[in-house]
């Protein structure tokens, strides 16, 4: 397994959680290093993490699933966040989540054979005003249609790692 986190990042969220009173706030931030190292987060993350921060793995599994940007299973190098919230569902959003699965052929859950996208249904993703929407890593596509959802797909897999 390659390297959860870097030396610099262990000392770096050791100082920190004995900094602050309350190290259970560095969960997702510990747990969001390891992931953008290894693309998920292992049993061995959440263990790490809770070595780190003084917990159980119990109690970073609980902040973990809370998140649903935190991956516990391994996942493509692009990860589709589908809104099905109402502003969405009211303006297309099925539709957008019926032509993402067409396209990518693959269901909710799912990974591409060729290991580039995962597609995941979310909640509310901020943008309602630009509904119906996806988020993908740090950006958030909005005004979705056939042809936009073409464009980005073609622009993501041209771009992932
Ligand atoms: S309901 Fe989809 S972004 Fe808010």
């Amino acid at each position: 397994m390659d390297q959860l986190l870097t030396e610099d990042q262990l000392d770096h969220f050791r100082t920190l959680a004995a900094e602050i009173p309350h190290p259970r706030e560095l969960v997702v931030d510990v747990l969001r290093a390891i992931q953008n190292n290894h693309g998920w987060v292992p049993d061995e993350g959440v263990e790490l993490a809770g070595t780190i921060l003084g917990l159980s793995p119990l109690q970073v599994e609980e902040v973990a699933t809370f998140f649903d940007k935190i991956y516990r299973r391994p996942v493509g190098r692009r990860v589709i966040h589908v809104c099905d919230s109402i502003c969405c569902w009211s303006r297309g959003g099925e539709e957008v989540a019926r032509l993402l699965q067409e396209k990518l052929g693959i269901g909710l859950g799912e990974t591409t054979e060729d290991g580039i996208f995962t597609l995941l249904p979310t909640c509310c993703l901020g943008a309602c005003g630009e509904a119906p929407a996806m988020m993908i890593g740090l950006t958030t596509y909005g005004h979705l249609t056939s042809d936009r959802i073409d464009l980005v797909l073609e622009r993501e897999r041209r771009e992932a790692p």
